[in-house]
């Protein structure tokens, strides 16, 4: 089966009801990114960061996956399909995708605020202070912080450089190293991009823009691939 590789962002999700993240004057529902999403508001107010992340588990639970994501899921009926996503949100899982990596990983899991190996499934949506791991340390969210490692990212340029067909839904492609894997797809590979507002990759050979949302986009391109039209 033909490999094909997915790269996705907060706009595939945006029409589930989750919010992106650039397309809200920099905020992230109301905060700013370095009050919430680093691990310097980690050392400065915990009871915030995990009340925010509480907040966001809650949205993530109560939304469901679009005709996008149940699209790429049906898209392994004739492919060899492995997604790579930033969102942190489990609404591919949910549509039915079973090769699903996280590269900032996923808000229904916590891990050790001392080694991020360990993490563990949640609960419902509550994380709470005093939960602690097995090292004895409190447990955060299992995400990824600006100013931390994305240890996922070397597997992720491996699957990049050998994908057959590449495509990309809903991400701005503004920040790295998730923003970088689009380069590691051989120059010959078709990419496809599905944005309403396509991200400046004029450097990037074999492109086919497609300007549309992600519930419209999506389903189309899977249609056309999996009756062999690409
Ligand atoms: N369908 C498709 N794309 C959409 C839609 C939609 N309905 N609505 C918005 N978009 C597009 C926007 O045009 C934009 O290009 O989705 C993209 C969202 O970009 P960002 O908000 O920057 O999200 P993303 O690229 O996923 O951010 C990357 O940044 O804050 C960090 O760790 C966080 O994973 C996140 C990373």
């Amino acid at each position: 089966m033909k490999r094909i590789v997915v790269l996705t962002g907060a706009g595939i999700s945006a029409e589930s009801g989750l919010r992106t993240f650039r397309d809200t004057d920099g905020l992230w529902e109301g905060y700013d990114v370095q009050e919430v999403a680093t691990p310097q508001a980690w050392q400065r107010n915990p009871v915030l960061v995990q009340e925010f992340y509480n907040m966001r588990r809650k949205a993530v639970i109560a939304a469901q996956p679009n005709a996008a994501h149940y699209a790429l899921a049906a898209l392994e009926e004739k492919y060899e399909v492995t997604i790579i996503t930033q969102n942190i949100d489990d609404l591919h899982e949910r549509a039915g995708s079973t090769k699903v990596m996280h590269l900032h990983g996923i808000i229904t899991r916590s891990q050790s605020s001392k080694n991020p190996a360990f993490t563990y499934p949640i609960n419902g949506w509550e994380l709470k202070m005093g939960e602690l791991c097995e090292l004895g340390s409190q447990l955060r969210a299992h995400v990824v912080w600006f100013g931390e490692d994305v240890p996922m990212i070397e597997p992720a340029l491996r699957i990049c450089a050998n994908a057959e067909v590449f495509i990309l839904v809903g991400s701005s492609l503004a920040v790295y190293p998730a923003a970088g894997l689009i380069n590691y797809v051989p120059d010959n590979v078709t990419k496809y991009v599905i944005d309403p507002k396509i991200p400046d990759i004029s450097r990037v050979n074999s492109l086919i823009k497609i300007e549309a949302m992600a519930t419209v986009g999506v389903p189309e391109l899977v249609n056309k691939l999996l009756n062999n039209k690409q």
